[in-house]
């Protein structure tokens, strides 16, 4: 011989593991160990033929006590230490008598140990089928490796009523993750997201939570060496889970997975190794999670806001949609955050601080807390924007879902066949307006040194910031009541008047909806307005304005004058819901506006921003804008002041009692006789011989606004016209401000342009006013604002 045998044993020892040729070291003693260390150091215990190992497997800096293929170049893992725990180098698992295998770290902190059925260990084996097995002196087993599975099932190992498998995190870290796998008391099997948090399982995206007769009912899930996964029923009978026509065998190595992303895959793999062998699938359950997964709670196949699909190996990829990000950078399946903000605190001005992408083939079903139809795509759009609940709308065929935050069960997928808008924020809230607020005594246009004091006067009333986003909701107005005019006859086609969308009520179902004109709204110069249930297609809350004096020949004209007021649609006016014409009585049922009156607003205690009464002033110019110009027939309103404008949910400015003016004026003609108005804000012609046209309007459009902020602090004081009108051209236009308003001083620009609109509206040349459109692109800053002429040269 020309080697001794120790020579020979320690060259086998040395190499064995690394060729794994492991025959004959398969028994593993009690008080034997292996140890956490780098690859070179390390040592594991083989399965008899090598096929498998049992030992640590280097995860990250630490190292997870795992079983693994062997034989296969990625040493693929089947079974890892409960729990997934890592643990750090020098940290040792031992087969102890008592407790089975023992892992602790090189400290003696113990980190898991496995238990055992009562008895004491004799020697442990790792089998061949994969299963670490620990035995008594009586070859009788205590614990396996495949009675504790965790997300991986192997040919031979079974699963029973109420084992359950725990897919990973992430491919590389095995802490338990969000799915299960649960072979239910009931004999089924289900697939489930569950919360990390409790282990509370959501509703399955696989398999039936329902119980099963006897005699189908399953009892365990067997994986055969030959490959077939099947559950094993009552009656003997077996249901397949692996269907799919390919000849499987014990040529190959086969396995189930429960993946971190939710799919149970089982794949095969060749025993004997060739270049480019690998898993291959045999079958997947479900086919398609992104779908499938559905239910209460839970985020889905992946996190909150994010969108699910499958990739060309048909496993799940989650990508946050446009104008959303990872909250995690590092966990692409995790959840998405946005920058929308549910604050539903700054209503009012949802277009100057949100806008939408559009994406395709996205949908988050279930997360719907509105539905709409039928609808415009821009209505629904709009409705969205207006309301801060609202995160993302999909529109399809005629239909909008409202969603809110945050999304879940989202999908991308060419069968969703829609439209989604979702909202994102332009500005950011947290911050607005506040890094260029000047404070008092710096550098302001105009500002006269001394003066600590300011008010904005002239016709500051409202300024606003939307030209951007102007043209949008001009559009979507359109959009909406185009809508609304469809629904109305949708919803009303037999009782519509001939022409208008609006409904004709009796006045006994009006007695009945006020409650015998219980609920007093207000007074008007019209008659008095009460509060009213109306059922449409749900409950509604309407105002119903009693009109206590026509003129003469005024009820003739109701019914024209009604078509007329029908036929507007428009954001900034208070739509009509319908009328009442019987005999004497004329009733007008106008929807409800939550927030009542301008003039409410203005003078409550609570000074409303200077952003808000932007909004405002430019959604009053806007609907006037529409009746002068836009609509089929032309409508003056003759008696725009705070009172007549209304405020809805959103602080959007609704012209109220528009169309009115002909019943209820003396004449109707454009050449003076009667005065129609409120002292103060009526028109200079109204008392000359000059005709009456929409410059009327115009006029008092500026007087309101100018008034606005006068009455907070000079009440009643006279000639303010002219005072504003000298402020601006002595250029003291800063003493029109008072109250350091830090908002409007910001806004320095916009409050000049303001006052100067309004210094132009209240000339007393009617063909120097601009008309209502040209005031609206003033104020928007569309166009520039010419250095006002004296509006009075008379005076
Ligand atoms: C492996 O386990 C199977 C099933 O329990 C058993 O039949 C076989 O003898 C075991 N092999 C070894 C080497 O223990
Ligand atoms: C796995 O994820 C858990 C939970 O996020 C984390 O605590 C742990 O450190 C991660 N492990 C590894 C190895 O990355
Ligand atoms: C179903 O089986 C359970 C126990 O396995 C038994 O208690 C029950 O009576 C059976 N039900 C029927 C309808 O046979
Ligand atoms: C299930 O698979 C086994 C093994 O291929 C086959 O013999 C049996 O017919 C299959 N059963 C069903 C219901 O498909
Ligand atoms: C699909 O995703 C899986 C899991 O993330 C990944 O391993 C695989 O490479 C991807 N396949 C393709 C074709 O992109
Ligand atoms: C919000 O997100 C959108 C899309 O990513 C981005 O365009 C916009 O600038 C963000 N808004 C703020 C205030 O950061």
């Amino acid at each position: 011989m020309a080697y001794s045998s120790p020579y020979i044993i320690c060259i086998i020892l040395f190499v064995l593991p690394y060729l794994a040729l492991a025959q004959g070291i398969e028994t593993v003693s009690v008080g034997s160990s292996l140890t956490a260390a780098d690859k070179d150091k390390a040592t594991s215990w083989y399965s008899f033929f090598g096929d498998f190992a049992f030992g640590f497997k280097k995860v990250q800096d630490q190292y997870l006590l795992s079983i693994w293929y062997e034989n296969i170049p990625d040493k693929t893992v089947v079974w890892f230490v409960n729990g997934g725990t890592t643990v750090p180098a020098g940290s040792k698992v031992q087969l102890t008598a008592d407790h089975g295998l023992d892992l602790s770290d090189s400290k003696g902190k113990e980190f898991w140990r496995s238990g055992m059925l009562a008895g004491t260990a004799s020697k442990a084996v790792l089998n061949d089928t994969g299963n670490f097995m620990i035995f008594n002196s009586h070859s009788e087993k205590l614990w396996d490796s495949f009675s504790n599975p965790t997300d991986t099932l192997l040919p031979t190992q079974t699963l029973g009523i109420g084992g359950t498998l725990y897919s990973r995190l992430s491919e590389t870290n095995f802490t338990k993750g969000r799915f299960q796998l649960r072979f239910l008391d009931n004999g089924n099997l289900v697939l489930n997201s569950r919360d990390l948090l409790t282990n509370y399982a959501y509703y399955p995206y696989y398999g039936d939570v329902s119980p099963s007769t006897n005699d189908t009912q399953g009892y365990q899930i067997q994986f055969s060496t030959a490959g077939y996964m099947y559950i094993v029923k009552g009656n003997d009978a077996t249901e397949n889970l692996t269907t799919k026509g390919i000849i499987l065998s014990e040529a190959y190595y086969h396995r189930a997975i429960l993946h971190f992303d939710g799919i149970l895959v089982q794949y095969y793999h060749p025993r004997e190794l060739t270049k480019g062998t690998k898993w291959t699938p045999v079958w997947q359950i479900p086919e398609n999670i992104c779908l499938d997964i559905l239910g209460m709670g839970g985020s889905g196949a992946c996190g909150f806001n994010n969108v699910c699909r499958l990739n060309d190996s048909r496993r799940v990829v989650c990508e946050c949609p446009e104008s959303y990000s990872l909250l995690d950078l590092n966990d692409k399946y995790g959840s998405c955050k946005t920058n929308v903000s549910q604050n539903c605190d700054n209503n009012g001005f949802q277009e100057d601080v949100y806008d939408f992408v559009e994406i395709s083939d996205t949908n988050w079903p279930l997360n719907d807390y509105a539905h709409l139809e039928p609808i415009s795509e821009l209505e629904c759009k709009n409705q969205c924007l207006n309301d801060c609940f609202c995160a993302v709308a999909i529109h399809r065929e005629d239909s909008c879902w409202k969603k809110k935050l945050p999304l879940s069960y989202g999908k991308k997928e060419p069968s969703v066949n829609g439209k989604a808008f979702l909202k994102f924020s332009k500005v950011d809230l947290s911050t607005k307006n506040r890094p260029n607020t000047p404070r008092v005594g710096d550098n302001l246009p105009y500002r006269e040194k001394g003066k600590g004091t300011l008010i904005l006067v002239g016709s500051v009333l409202l300024g606003s910031s939307v030209f951007v986003n102007f043209v949008l909701i001009i559009v979507a107005c359109f959009g909406f009541f185009y809508i609304y005019s469809k629904k109305m006859q949708h919803l009303q086609p037999a009782k519509s008047s001939v022409e208008t969308n609006v409904r004709h009520f009796t006045s006994h179902e009006l007695v009945e909806a006020t409650n015998g004109f219980k609920e007093e709204l207000g007074r008007g110069s019209f008659g008095i307005v009460y509060k009213g249930v109306i059922q449409m297609s749900s409950s509604v809350i309407v105002a119903v304005k009693k009109i206590d004096s026509l003129i003469q020949d005024g009820a003739k004209e109701f019914k024209t004058e009604v078509n007329v007021i029908a036929q507007t649609h428009h954001k900034n006016l208070v739509r009509l819901v319908g009328y009442c014409e019987e005999e004497e009585h004329h009733l007008l049922v106008y929807e409800y506006m939550v927030n009542g009156i301008l003039a409410s607003l203005l003078f409550s205690s609570v000074k409303p921003s200077w952003a808000l009464r932007n909004h405002i002033a430019l959604g009053i110019a806007r609907g006037l804008a529409y009746l002068h110009e836009e609509c089929s027939t032309q409508i003056i309103h003759c008696d725009i002041k705070p009172q007549n404008i209304l405020l809805d949910e959103h602080y959007n400015a609704r012209i109220s009692d528009f169309g009115l003016a002909k019943l209820l004026m003396l004449n109707q003609s454009r050449t003076n006789t009667g005065i129609r108005g409120t002292k103060g804000y009526v028109a200079p012609e109204w008392f000359r011989n000059t005709p009456v046209t929409v410059k009327v309007d115009v006029y008092s459009y500026g007087v309101l606004l100018r008034n606005y902020l006068l009455q907070e602090k000079f009440g009643d004081k006279a000639i303010l016209t002219d005072w504003a009108w000298d402020c601006f051209r002595d250029g003291r236009m800063v003493d029109l401000v008072e109250n350091n308003e830090e908002d409007i001083l910001s806004d320095w620009e916009r409050v000049e342009r303001f006052v100067m609109v309004g210094i132009w509206c209240i000339q007393e040349d009617p063909s120097l006013r601009p008309t209502m459109k040209k005031v609206t692109q003033m104020l928007e800053g569309v166009v520039d604002v010419p250095d006002p002429t004296c509006p009075s040269p008379f005076h």
